[in-house]
């Protein structure tokens, strides 16, 4: 039995009751509201401040960068030993090669801040089971193997720490290819993984590193465990449960992501999956800026700072935290075409991160999307067509409608509950009041006519 260290936050069930659209709000099949429980709103506070984290994969992987002996290799740049079945022997010469002179932890850290992001994620040792920071449990890692010989993580936490940024790190707990019993490497280690002593590998080097990682690296925001595969699992919870007894006991305060494979601290959604409708409870969708974690070199297909803002909004409308991705190059530098599109997202916060920051979900819905009953998902309810042209964010007595598409003239809104006593313009220093005329429950704001912002104007409700 996993004994989750406070009331439980289930996965959720998302499904839409067939057809059951009701009044333009989407019934959301979930668990029920759990009752309020201080202990796990005082842990997860950071988390619902935060929103908007730093995402970084960085590892020998970064040297290769999507290519192996003069071919192309398909998929996610941090797979390349996998997806090219590159033996250990091959693979590890990699690390007599790394050495990222050009990394300065100063300078992505501030990239972070000027990008608007409260946390930061680092793969401290991927699938490729190479460690990013000077581990005693395995010599190879970045101290001991590469001539670089300094430790990344450590030098991140630290300047982490100066700029007030919560730092976490990421860990596969279950596949790693550099080891004959851990999951994952079948080319060398096959036929398949059924037959290796997975306790041994998780005894000897996993849980030794998570140790490692928790207790000197100062202060660790969360751990983001991942691909559990079956070995850790609600069938063998055990296992899982000799991490998160790990955690408890180093640093209480550090949280588990959602693929430990048993009960974390809150659910992490699939790579780059966004919901199309409000999800409750606390949640964090990890997502890249191109299509890939790793640096491949041939990967430039990058989103743009429009579609990365309306990606943010779209999210915390829902309820959830964005995990932005960058990867590194082998020399230890962030591509510039990610530090300019996110730093462009830190310009948009520094005028409207009142309406993202500590922000809640939206009170309405029809905005997301419409159902097509015409097109049904494969669990049987209609797909969701999302519409894109506004989202909406709520503090208290707060509704920030997000308005990507600039109504000109008036904006009207339909089910406000309360009065409003205010409309302005968030990014209007002045705050100047808008004309609001309110029947009932519907509201029309009168607009100028042009848009404060070229990406996303918020407009500011103030209701009692
Ligand atoms: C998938 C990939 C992994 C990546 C992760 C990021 O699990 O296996 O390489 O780190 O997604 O969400």
């Amino acid at each position: 039995m996993v004994k989750p260290r406070s009331t439980p936050l289930w996965a959720l069930q998302l499904s839409i009751a067939a057809g059951a659209v009701l009044a333009g709000v989407y019934a959301v099949a979930q668990t029920p509201a759990s009752a309020p429980d201080a202990a796990r709103d005082a842990r997860m506070h950071w988390f619902r401040e935060a929103k908007f984290g730093l995402f970084i994969h960085w590892g020998l992987y970064s040297i290769p960068a999507g290519e192996w002996k003069g071919q192309p290799v398909p998929g996610i740049g941090e797979w390349i030993m996998n997806h090219a079945r590159i033996p250990v022997k091959e693979y590890e010469q990699l690390a007599a090669q790394f050495n990222p002179v050009k990394f300065n932890a100063e300078e992505w850290v501030q990239m972070a801040q000027d990008a608007g992001m409260k946390y930061i994620v680092i793969t401290s040792k991927h699938h490729d089971g190479f460690a990013m920071f000077h581990s005693q449990v395995s010599k190879y890692n970045i101290y001991d193997a590469t001539p670089f010989h300094r430790d990344p993580i450590k030098e991140l936490s630290e300047a982490a720490a100066r700029h007030h940024i919560r730092f976490g790190v990421y860990y596969s707990q279950v596949q790693d290819w550099h080891e004959p019993d851990a999951n994952g490497n079948t080319w060398d280690f096959g036929p398949d993984d059924d037959h290796k002593n997975f306790d041994k590998y998780m005894t000897e080097k996993a849980l030794p590193q998570v140790r490692e990682l928790l207790t000197g690296y100062g202060p660790i925001c969360l751990i983001w465990f991942d691909t559990p595969r079956g070995v850790i699992s609600a069938q063998h919870p055990d296992r899982g449960q000799r991490f998160l007894d790990l955690a408890h006991q180093l640093q209480p305060a550090t949280l588990i992501d959602g693929r430990l494979g048993v009960q974390g601290d809150y659910v992490s959604m699939g790579d780059n999956a966004i919901p199309n409708r409000v999800v409750q409870g606390d949640w964090e969708v990890p997502a890249t800026l191109n299509h890939t974690w790793g640096f491949k070199k041939d990967d430039t297909d990058w989103k743009t700072p429009e579609d990365l803002t309306f990606k943010l909004v779209d999210i915390v409308s829902k309820g959830g935290n964005y995990l932005l991705n960058v990867g590194p190059t082998s020399e230890g530098v962030i591509p510039q075409a990610s530090q300019d599109n996110l730093r462009a997202v830190g310009r948009w916060l520094k005028v409207n991160g009142e309406s993202i920051y500590g922000a809640g979900a939206t009170p309405f819905g029809p905005e997301l999307g419409t159902p097509d009953p015409s097109r049904k998902d494969k669990k049987g309810n209609p797909v969701v067509v999302p519409l894109t042209d506004w989202r909406c964010t709520t503090k208290p007595g707060k509704l920030y409608i997000h308005l990507f598409k600039w109504p000109g003239g008036s904006f009207k809104l339909a089910k406000v509950s309360g009065k409003v006593s205010r409309a302005y313009l968030l990014a209007d220093a002045a705050h100047k009041r808008l004309t609001v005329e309110q029947n009932g429950e519907r509201v029309t704001v009168k607009l100028p006519a042009q848009a404060p912002d070229r990406m996303d104007s918020v407009l500011v409700l103030e209701t009692r």
